[in-house]
């Protein structure tokens, strides 16, 4: 790559050399010089200049000029407020006409003490006021999702939040009504902002005209304390600040790592963090007691109970994992059960494989990517939320995305994705692949994501890579947010023994607590110890049950799902001793020696599976594509962003639930007369649910599709009907 051609611009009598085309709020700043703005975020595309908070004087223009809107050229004299007097008169006038209808509120409202607008006025402001009419009112505040409120009379028509909804989650539902002074910040026709990624416009917002209804009123900015840490509730592990107060979390903010996150997050991220103080929280450990149910123990006679149930059953344990655990509370189960104990029976929750290592890159890699190519059937921004913003802003850069799965740009049959890979690894693909095959070839850099549950840990994806060389990354989605490092840590595992009883069975986690093999294992499992945040029906067939943690009150290692280790942060403390602690004195208990502190952890690890190399052998099943033989539709389900123990909890986060529907293509609904948003029958093996049919015009003929919580008891082939 050639280097950028520089120029020299001269900012408030300062020279600086910049690459051309730099904007010059950015060439100001590599000149140490600050210049105001308002409405402009690089992250929301091309500057709109709405605001004009950042007037400039450019020398040879008549007029004042906004300077995020211009681009440093060869020569360019440049003076902002700081040294021109025009500007400075301009600036203090445009804050002047922003503050005409804008109410002085700054103590009642909630982005008082870390408000842009707040603080220009207080720095380039007039000093007082010559407004002494009434302000523009309106009804307040309006609530536009049950998360987010507007308080219509405090926005200054930055249009940040309409552009974050049309350019950057294309979502387009906030939009802007009316025009001229009557301009006003909407939802499309009313309706509540449901989206994954809405949240984010409270964070853009640089007035408090958006603001959080969870956070609404509840803290002060001096009264808190921001800590950083990463979301562990998907496998992007998005960088974030917990906002706390009192010893309670009280809102979760982007702390932007541009290779990760970009600085947005989903609002599953954003607005679970209400889990924390559920009211089935379980909070001490407790013991069951013979015929009198279950009693509160204390965190020594919980560690008794453990060891006197662990000893009696010795040498047939079993571990079922979540995969929200952090690298040392999987490493201290390691230790313990398989050096103490003897076993390396688990349930894993991920396969891991070593050989993706190789295709790392930074989440961001994809924007600049000429191709991404997306395989596998589960819908990306429900797997890893940011993932999916990732792929929309590269297609706007320009790059070409190609989707392979049931309702794809190449629609394939469910369950193709391994078959595709190998397809396109091998050459001479069947025609419905060949111009993706070709875009893979020419193309100079390729993303490949795959987005389904893959018993080989992502082995075909790798042999597509490897086929590619070095111009391929590969982004593989877990389904859970640590699962691949709890995998690596365990090391190669035993399968439960089969039918026979099991001596003792270790649930760690909610996730692994809701799993029905996991249940069926509980019932044949002599010694059970469950460690879970919630009641769930397996803290019932448990003899020990001790409370479980968030991510937000660990401190640890999560490995996202680029390979990145990242830190988590204890932002609140668990009631009691948290699991690693647990397990780490259970540990030695057993004569292994585990450290009760992430930072002082021992760094063996299991001994990993041999690498394999791919030969292009890996069996794959063959790639179909149209309707599929037998009768009705083939199923196809896959989980929801917004589901899971903590979105359980959280009252305003219920709206976004997935919706009970059935995604039929729109040849199958006319062969059945039915008609978009009317309800329908889905059966399968004496199962009825009645749910509404969307059409869906790209999904292909022959396949239904429906999220995980509103298919079960649905398998196979299902019959779709009119209800
Ligand atoms: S609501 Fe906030 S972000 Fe949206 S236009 Fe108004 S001030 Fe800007
Ligand atoms: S995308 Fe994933 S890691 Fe990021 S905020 Fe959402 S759930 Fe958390
Ligand atoms: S920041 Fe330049 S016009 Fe708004």
């Amino acid at each position: 790559m050639s280097a950028p051609e520089l120029v020299n611009v001269t900012i408030d009598g300062r020279d600086v050399q910049v690459p051309k085309g730099t904007g010059m709020v950015e060439a100001a700043l590599a000149a140490g010089i600050e210049i105001p703005v308002f409405c402009y975020e690089p992250r929301l595309g091309a500057a709109v200049g709405a605001c004009r908070m950042c007037l400039c004087e450019v020398e040879g223009m008549p007029k004042l000029q906004a300077a995020c809107t211009m681009t440093a050229q060869d020569g360019m004299v440049l003076r902002t407020a700081q040294t021109s007097d025009q500007a400075a008169e301009g600036q203090n006038a445009v804050l002047e006409f922003i503050l005409l209808n804008h109410p002085l509120d700054c103590p009642d409202c909630d982005k008082g003490g870390e408000c842009p607008l707040q603080d220009l006025t207080f720095r380039w402001g007039p000093g007082n006021t010559r407004m002494h009419f009434p302000k523009r009112t309106f009804d307040k505040p309006i609530p536009i999702s049950p998360l987010i409120g507007l308080d219509r009379e405090r926005c200054i028509l930055c249009y940040r939040c309409t552009r974050f909804s049309e350019l950057v989650a294309e979502d387009g539902q906030l939009v802007a009504v009316n025009r001229g002074a009557q301009s006003l910040i909407a939802t499309f026709e009313d309706e509540p902002y449901r989206a994954h990624f809405s949240g984010n416009v409270i964070e853009l917002c640089p007035v408090g005209a958006l603001t959080s209804t969870t956070y609404r009123f509840r803290a002060r900015p001096w009264e808190i304390q921001n800590v950083p840490t990463v979301c562990g509730l998907c496998p992007v592990g998005c960088n974030i600040w917990a906002t706390t107060r009192e010893g309670k979390v009280a809102r979760i903010l982007s702390r932007n790592h541009p290779e990760v996150d970009d600085g947005w997050l989903c609002d599953k991220g954003r607005f679970a963090s209400g889990h924390l103080g559920a009211e089935d929280r379980i909070r001490e450990p407790r013991r069951r007691v013979r015929r009198r149910g279950f009693e509160p123990v204390s965190f020594e006679d919980a560690l008794d109970e453990a060891e006197r149930g662990l000893r009696e059953t010795e040498g047939s344990v079993v571990v079922a994992f979540s995969g929200g655990e952090s690298v040392e509370q999987a490493t201290a189960l390691a230790r313990l059960v398989q050096d103490g104990l003897g076993s390396r029976a688990a349930l894993l929750p991920e396969p891991f494989n070593p050989a993706l290592a190789r295709f790392r890159a930074p989440l961001s890699a994809i924007r600049d990517a000429d191709v991404c190519l997306v395989v596998g059937d589960d819908p990306v921004v429900e797997r890893a939320p940011i993932v999916d913003l990732w792929l929309r802003l590269a297609r706007r850069e320009g790059a070409e995305i190609v989707t392979v799965h049931p309702s794809g740009t190449v629609p394939v049959a469910p369950g193709s994705a391994a078959s595709v890979c190998a397809a396109l690894a091998a050459g001479g693909p069947p025609k419905e692949l060949r111009t993706a095959a070709r875009s893979l070839k020419r193309a100079e850099t390729v993303a490949l994501v795959w987005s389904q549950d893959d018993p080989s840990g992502g082995a075909h994806i790798a042999a597509l890579a490897d086929k590619l060389g070095e111009k391929a990354s590969v982004y593989y989605l877990p389904r859970t947010p640590n699962g691949t490092a709890v995998a690596e840590a365990w090391g190669p595992a035993d399968a439960p023994a089969a039918a026979e009883e099991i001596g003792a069975l270790i649930v760690s986690g909610d996730e692994a607590a809701s799993d029905p093999r996991v249940r069926e294992l509980a019932e044949r499992a002599r010694f059970v110890l469950t460690t879970t945040m919630f009641e769930n029906d397996l803290t019932l067939w448990s003899h020990l049950v001790l409370p479980g943690t968030s991510y937000l009150e660990r401190d640890g290692t999560f490995v996202n799902l680029e390979g990145r280790p990242q830190r988590l942060r204890r932002a609140v403390g668990p009631a009691v001793e948290d699991e690693l602690a647990f397990f780490a004195d259970l540990a030695g208990r057993f004569g292994i020696g585990v450290d009760r502190w992430p930072s002082e952890l021992p760094q063996e690890r299991a001994p990993l599976p041999p690498r394999e190399e791919n030969d292009g052998s890996i069996k794959v099943p063959p790639a179909s594509r149209g309707r599929q033989n037998g009768r009705g539709l083939q199923l196809l389900h896959y989980r929801g962003l917004f589901s899971g123990p903590a979105v359980d909890r959280v009252p305003e986060l219920q709206f976004q639930r997935p919706l009970a529907e059935v995604e039929i293509s729109a040849a199958d609904a006319r062969e059945r007369g039915i008609s978009a948003g009317e309800p329908v029958t889905v059966s399968s093996n004496g199962t009825t649910r009645t749910l509404t049919a969307r059409l869906n015009r790209r999904l292909l003929a022959g396949v239904v599709r429906i999220e995980e919580e509103h298919a079960e008891g649905l398998a196979g082939r299902v019959e779709v009907r009119r209800a």
